[in-house]
């Protein structure tokens, strides 16, 4: 074979590193540095060394150097130039160039079957053992960000699902049903099982069902969108909204939906709902039979009442899971009333509070808890002493604050996801 020289790397040579970067076996899955990071380096004016030969570049390795360390993102070759030499003289080159620009160390990582381990080996690299490469894999381009932008969605911020005290039996279920298929879709997939695309959450008010709709998209780390039927109605129509939104939301590849009190837009068609909402229910049962063709998009829709929805909207094919959302138990009353004291100066009995408060929910224990701080406040300001709470004015309060969940409203509950609960 005729001979080849290296050179640096030129602007012109762009189109033609891409183009090795694509014979050059990587195939389909993708290397630790993908070839956007190579192209990006390669912008940015990072080092970067090509091989010619005939007039036609056959290799080329490309650097990025951070602070005083130095990657080598790739160390591309012609199949057709493999074992003469020319990776190593590749690597040397560029480690020249690295440690010019200021690099001290340079590093490489490879993926098992990718060209450029020997012509490291040979260069002096040493591979380190037992170590481990991770990543993890963004859900949101950077052009995903303007589109969210314009859709009001937004990523929910990290650690949203470990607040979320107590309410086990409800995570546990959002968490095997809804999380952990979606996030291991693939693995998913080799079971059978096919990750949900829509579901009902349904209890009481203020039992966290919103919460939990938003720690779901927090958890997979997706874009979290939601609608609101009743400003669509205002702004131009519930149903032509309906529709407009979602073909929006489809823009996107990964997202939660949630609406809530869903029951506004699907209550039963039958009833004096007039010849409007009928079509509005329509368009929904519509609009989710669209939303179920791709991967990767959740609808969640959350309503306090269940049976008022309309049978259709209910029936398989729309909706994987309804799942209750029930008051606390006494142990998540005790995992809430921990976590709302846990930034006020008290040594309340928490057990003790936990019994106290059956039927609240844990929008009322934050509202007990708000209360009872700001009286504390206030005793100080007004003593000049610094007040703390106690147990008892934790119970006086509880006994002034009617509980959301009425013993009627736990008993129907407890009915309705008998009758219409699908876990
Ligand atoms: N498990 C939880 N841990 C801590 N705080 C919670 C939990 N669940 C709910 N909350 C808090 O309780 C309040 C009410 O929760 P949320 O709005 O999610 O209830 P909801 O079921 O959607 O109520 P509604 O039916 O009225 O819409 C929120 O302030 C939320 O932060
Ligand atoms: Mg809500």
């Amino acid at each position: 074979m005729a001979g080849w020289h290296v050179r640096d790397f030129g602007p012109d040579d762009l189109e033609a590193v891409v183009r090795l970067d694509a014979e050059s076996g990587l195939g389909d899955r993708p290397a630790a540095f993908r070839l956007s990071d190579v192209v990006a380096a390669l912008h940015g004016e990072h080092p970067a060394v090509v091989a010619v030969a005939d007039g036609h570049l056959v290799g080329a390795a490309v650097g990025r150097r951070d602070a005083d360390r130095a990657w080598i993102l790739r160390i591309a070759l012609h199949p057709a130039w493999r074992n003469l030499g020319m990776g190593s003289a590749l690597v040397a080159a560029l480690e020249h160039r690295l440690h010019e620009s200021g690099a001290r160390t340079v590093a490489a990582v490879l993926r098992e079957d990718e060209s450029g381990a020997t012509a490291l080996r040979n260069s002096g690299f040493l591979r380190r053992e037992g170590m481990t490469y991770f990543e993890k894999p963004q859900a949101v381009t950077a052009q995903d960000v303007v589109l969210l932008k314009s859709l009001d969605a937004a990523v929910p911020s990290a650690g949203l699902w470990a607040r979320l005290a107590g309410m086990e039996k409800e995570k546990h279920l959002i968490e095997r049903r809804l999380v952990l298929p979606l996030a291991h879709s693939e693995l998913a997939a080799q079971h059978g099982v096919e990750p949900p695309r829509a579901v009902v959450l349904f209890g009481p008010p203020g039992t966290g069902k919103s919460t939990f709709a938003r720690a779901v998209a927090s958890r997979l780390g997706w874009p979290f969108a939601e609608i609101f039927p009743a400003r669509l109605a205002l702004e131009e129509g519930m149903a032509p909204g309906l529709r407009r939104r979602f073909d929006e939301i489809a823009q996107l590849d990964h997202v939660v939906v949630f609406i809530d009190e869903v029951e506004d837009v699907a209550g039963r068609r039958t009833e004096a709902a007039g010849h409007g909402a009928i079509g509005v229910v329509n368009e929904l049962l519509t609009s989710i039979v669209r939303f179920r063709d791709r991967d990767s998009r959740l609808l969640i829709c959350a309503t306090n009442d269940v049976s008022a929805l309309d049978p259709a909207f209910l029936r398989h094919g729309r909706f994987d899971y309804v799942l209750p959302v029930g008051p606390p138990d006494v142990e998540a009353r005790r995992a809430l009333w921990s976590s709302y004291l846990a930034g006020a100066a008290t040594e309340a009995d928490i057990p003790a509070l936990a019994d106290a408060s059956e039927g609240f929910t844990p929008a009322d224990i934050a509202q007990v808890a708000r209360l009872v701080a700001q009286s504390a406040f206030e005793r100080t300001l007004d003593t000049g002493h610094r007040s703390h709470s106690v147990t008892e004015d934790y119970l006086r309060t509880i006994s002034n604050t009617r509980p959301t969940v009425t013993r009627t409203m736990a008993e129907q509950f407890a009915d309705q996801s008998e009758l219409f609960g699908r876990t």
